[in-house]
This record gives C-alpha cells, structure tokens and sequence, in this order.
C-alpha cells in the first residue's frame, strides 16, 4: 500500500534545511512495515481477495461507487481536485482523514512517544489537540495568545521560550483563522516559528481559511518551502459537509507518506469520497464560493448588529471565521460576565430553542459566546432571542 522510506526532502528547501523529519518522528513509526492489501498490486479481474460480499450490499436504492467494495486508500480523485483548488503541486502532498480531528490524532501519535513528549498550544484555541494528546498520553505545553483587547496573536517571545524550557515538545499546533478567536495569525509570526530553532512540526489548522476576507490567506502552498509545515484543512466549515467527515493534512510527501503508512487502510468510506469529488468540482466550488459570500455578508450583519443589544460588548478578535465571539457585560458594572454569559446561554438553549456556544472559560473570552454565522433568518432569530434572554437576566 505505500512506498517505504529513505526520506527524501532537504536541498530543494531554501528554509528550515537543517529540519530532520527522522529526528520527529516516532521509531516505531519510521520503521513501520504499513499495511499490504493484494490490491496494492492487481485491482482488475474477479476480485477474490477481500473477503467483501460478492452479491453486492445489503441496501433497498441503488447508490454509486460499489459499496460492497473496500475504498481507494489514497483516493486520487478527491486529492487532485484538493490539490488543483488550493494551487499545491502534487498529490503527494497531501492526506486525507476522517475530519481534521483525525489528522490531529494521527500527526500526534507519528511525532510524539507517550509519557515522554510534549506538545505545545497557544490557547485559546481548538479543544482537539489537548484532547487528542491526553489520549494518547502525551503532555501539553501552553503559550497563550496575546489577548489584550482581542488581539489574539502569538507572543512569539514566550512561544520560544516555552519550547526552549520544553525540549521534548514534538508539534506547535497553530490555530489561524483561531477558534474561538476567529483570527488570523499573522503571516510574519507564523513563518518566525517556522523559521525558529525549534526542531519539531509546525502545524497550522486552517478549518475556517475560506471564510478570511483579505490578502492573508491560506499558508498552504509555504509546505514546497518548508519541510516542517503541516496545513491542516476540512470539508466541514466553508463546504458545508461536515457529515461525511473529510479533513485535509498539506505537507511535504515525507510526512505526508508517514500519515498514509500509519492510518487505518480504508479510513475514507466511498460514499464520503464522491461526495467530497462532487463538492471540489467546478459546480460544487461556484456553490461553495456562493455560500461563503453570503456566510461573510451575513457575519457583517452580526458584527454590526450584536454590539447594539443592550446588554452586550464588543465583539471580539478578527472575524476571520464563520462565527462571532460577542461580551456579554454585567448589567451593573459593565464589564464582561460569564456568570450572566452562561446564564443568558442556558435560557437562550433551554427556553427559547437557540443553541450557541458559551466560551467564558477560555483564556482572554471573559464572558464570551460565540455564534455561529447563520442564515439570514437564523441570524435575525439569534439576535432577537439574545435581546429576550439579556433582558431576563
Ligand atoms: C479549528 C478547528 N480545527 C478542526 C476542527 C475539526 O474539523 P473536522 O470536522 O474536519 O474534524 C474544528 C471543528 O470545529 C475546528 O474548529
């Protein structure tokens, strides 16, 4: 099923030329021998080797793509539409998982040795990848976000000097556009890890890259410059398809291949598969670009009309993403209050039929929620229930 090592990166590089993916990945791993179907070698003829059902599946319609066949472990077609949209170079440069979240796990246990390495996050951030390394026993390291006033960038100074007192720290995992700060992180700050001495991964979600409104998009296509880059991706954000679970890893093919050696052989069902085709298709992406346009013009409505109910502050961060991180203040002192954030949260699910998210715990969101972008409609409903549920509490 896949081709074996030596790794094969370096002089093409002009940046990081001294990063050794052999040093960062696993031994276990490195030496792995992946696992071989017989198809890996004949996929024609009457297909006896894999124990499918023969009859076909058990299903009542008819549906596309020989369900009771085992799926393409590699899945080409998908990867060339992925490759051509986002302007990568190759196929080779690319995994697909079962949604980011696997990716996240996978990337994790390829770098990081159980009860020995570390991982390094700036929160807040995604929950994910704390989640996925107590999993798999692996220790996190903060750095958190320069919040002041929802600026919600790196400081780089505590960054290097968390992994420099961390040595055994395997991955940065980099959030940007930020969840729940909806923001970008600069270009700059990202490339100054990158550029940094730090010998490990630099990985950098980009879940919500499509709804970013400005020059500084995607750093996708920086993985021909950077052997220690990992873009993150999904189809359940700006796609819409977060039911048939498809996340996106961009890399060199190095740890590209070691992702694809280590992950389940068939983790990309069919039906998953032609749906995420269909979606990169050139009709499929006018349709994506059309939701998103109408996605950003309605999360300017929210930005614009949240801060005016009384009862709320300022809406915080970049509002790079498809959702909004809104104060809500104590009535009498004005300042932000998660106490009146979980209880105007709680009456607004348990009452009035509106779920959002209340993200007061995380550090530097004192007396968040954050609102997903809705439609037109849902958006009008959010706010007229967030009104009746201040002016309850
Ligand atoms: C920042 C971030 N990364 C990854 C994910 C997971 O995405 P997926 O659906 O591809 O697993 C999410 C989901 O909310 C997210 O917010």
């Amino acid at each position: 099923m896949s081709e074996s090592f030596p790794l094969n990166y370096d002089s093409e590089f002009i940046h990081s030329p001294s990063f050794d993916l052999s040093k960062i990945i696993r031994p276990n791993i490195l030496s792995l021998e992946p696992y071989r179907c017989a198809r890996d070698d004949y996929s024609e003829g009457v297909l006896l080797d894999a124990n499918e059902n023969a009859y076909g599946p058990s299903l009542t319609t008819e549906h596309d793509g020989n369900l009771n066949r085992y799926p393409d472990p590699y899945q080409i077609q998908v990867k060339e539409r992925i490759m051509k949209m986002r302007g990568l170079k190759s196929t080779k440069n690319l995994f697909l998982g079962v949604g980011s979240d696997e990716v996240i796990d996978l990337l994790i246990r390829i770098a990081c040795v159980p009860a020995h390495d570390k991982i390094l996050i700036t929160p807040p951030t995604y929950g994910m990848y704390s989640v996925c390394a107590q999993i798999n026993d692996v220790q996190v390291v903060k750095s958190f976000l320069n919040v002041k006033d929802g600026a919600y960038q790196l400081d780089l100074d505590n960054l290097f000097d968390t992994l420099k007192s961390n040595p055994e720290t395997k991955i940065v995992f980099l959030c940007s556009p930020g969840n729940p700060t909806g923001t970008c992180l600069s270009h700059k700050s990202i490339r100054a890890v990158l550029d940094s001495e730090f010998k490990g991964l630099v990985v950098v979600d980009e879940a919500y890259v499509d709804f970013v409104d400005r020059e500084e998009g995607s750093v996708a296509t920086w993985v021909d410059q950077y052997p220690n880059l990992v873009v993150m991706q999904t189809l359940s954000k700006s796609f819409g398809l977060a039911g048939i679970r498809v996340g996106i890893a961009v890399g060199h093919a190095d740890v590209i291949q070691i992702l694809n050696n280590t992950k389940a052989p068939y983790n990309i069902g069919t039906p998953s598969a032609l749906l995420a085709a269909e979606a990169l298709s050139d009709d499929g992406l006018a349709k994506m670009f059309d939701f998103r346009k109408r996605l950003i013009a309605q999360r300017g409505v929210l930005i614009e009309k949240l801060p005016q109910i009384d009862g709320t502050g300022c809406v915080l961060g970049g509002n790079d993403s498809n959702f909004v991180l809104i104060e809500i203040l104590d009535a009498k002192s004005k300042k932000p209050s998660n106490d009146r954030a979980l209880k105007v949260y709680s009456m607004m699910a348990k009452e009035l039929g509106v779920v959002v998210r209340f993200r007061g715990m995380e550090y530097g969101c004192d007396g968040c929620l954050r609102i997903t972008v809705g439609t037109e409609e849902e958006n009008a409903t959010v706010l007229d229930i967030l009104q009746k549920a201040l002016a309850a509490n």
